[in-house]
């Protein structure tokens, strides 16, 4: 099958990102929003993404305008009629997401493929709201999508051989590197990545080191681009204990059990970079 038109459900941080870089990759797209006002705005950042990337001289002037050519926003999810390929990027809630899959059933041509940016939820469960679950599967990108090289591709016990061909041909032409987990909590990148956060916050509970020596240690001797706790501080730690809660009702592994510190840190609204305070401030 032939993707020529993309959809994209919700326009923020994630389904923003999506839909810039399908429209940049030549496809035609529509974006979806609940309201005229969120559309405006989501549509408003991908504008302000393309001219940050005409002033540092990385596209052209009549790049970005033919690239915002090719996208249309809609609040209407009538308007997926003629896609081939839909990334649904809501709200993390299993109920929402379920909701959106069975609406886009219904509108979406017989043959279109559905996908799940979820970051955790399975995808059978959302696949089984649908008429078609082999033709859906998980395209979990990373942010921010235009700059993060990695799409892992979730295939569930229903996904078929066509449909995880297919998705991997598209994620390979927005340039992405494509990698495939199966249906289990925290797919590949969580499923790591989380008991390491976690291990850090257990660190500062435990007071075996502070947080700078820990984010230090793990940027400089290990390479990564930023330490754990300032990592936890730019996605969010609600959003970092949600996951964890999602991986640890499933597996029960002490290792996903968000600890206390990390519980608390939520309570107390100190989320990271979005609320100004999580391991470290971020004065206004
Ligand atoms: N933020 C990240 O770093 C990240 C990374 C990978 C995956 N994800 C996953 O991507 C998804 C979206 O996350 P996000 O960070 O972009 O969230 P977000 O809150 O920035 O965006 C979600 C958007 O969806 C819209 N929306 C909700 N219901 C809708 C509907 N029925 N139709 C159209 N739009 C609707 C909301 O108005 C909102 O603008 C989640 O499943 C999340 O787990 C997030």
């Amino acid at each position: 099958m032939e993707i020529k038109r993309v959809g994209v459900v919700g326009c923020g941080i994630m389904g923003s990102g999506i839909a810039q870089v399908a429209a940049q990759s030549g496809y035609q797209v529509v974006v979806s929003e609940l309201n005229d006002q969120l559309l405006t705005k989501g549509l408003g950042n991908i504008n302000s993404a393309l001219s940050r990337s005409v002033e540092k001289g990385k596209m052209s002037p009549e790049e970005k305008e033919a690239v915002l050519g090719r996208l249309k926003g809609t609040t209407r999810l009538e308007d997926f009629g003629d896609c081939d390929f839909v990334v649904e990027a809501v709200v993390e809630n299993m109920e929402e997401k379920k909701k959106v899959f069975a609406a886009l059933d219904k509108v979406c041509p017989k043959h279109a493929i559905l996908a799940s940016n979820t970051s955790c939820l399975s995808i059978i469960e959302m696949a089984m709201a649908t008429q078609r679950p082999d033709q859906v599967l998980g395209a979990h990108f990373f942010n921010p999508v235009p700059v993060m090289r990695l799409l892992e591709l979730v295939r569930s016990i229903a996904t078929s051989d066509q449909t995880l061909e297919a998705a991997k041909k598209f994620g390979e032409s927005l340039g992405k590197t494509v990698i495939v987990a199966k249906d289990a909590p925290g797919f590949i990148v969580n499923h790591l990545l989380l008991p390491f956060m976690l291990d850090a916050v257990r660190l500062v509970e435990r007071g075996f080191a502070t947080k700078e020596d820990i984010d230090n240690g793990v940027m400089l001797g290990l390479n990564h681009p930023m330490g754990p706790l300032t990592l936890g501080d730019l996605i969010g730690w609600d959003t970092i204990c949600f996951i964890a809660d999602a991986i640890y009702e499933e597996l029960k592994d002490p290792r996903y059990a968000p600890p206390m510190l990390l519980k608390h840190m939520v309570l107390a609204g100190k989320l990271g970079r979005k609320t100004g305070q999580g391991f470290y401030d971020y004065p206004k």
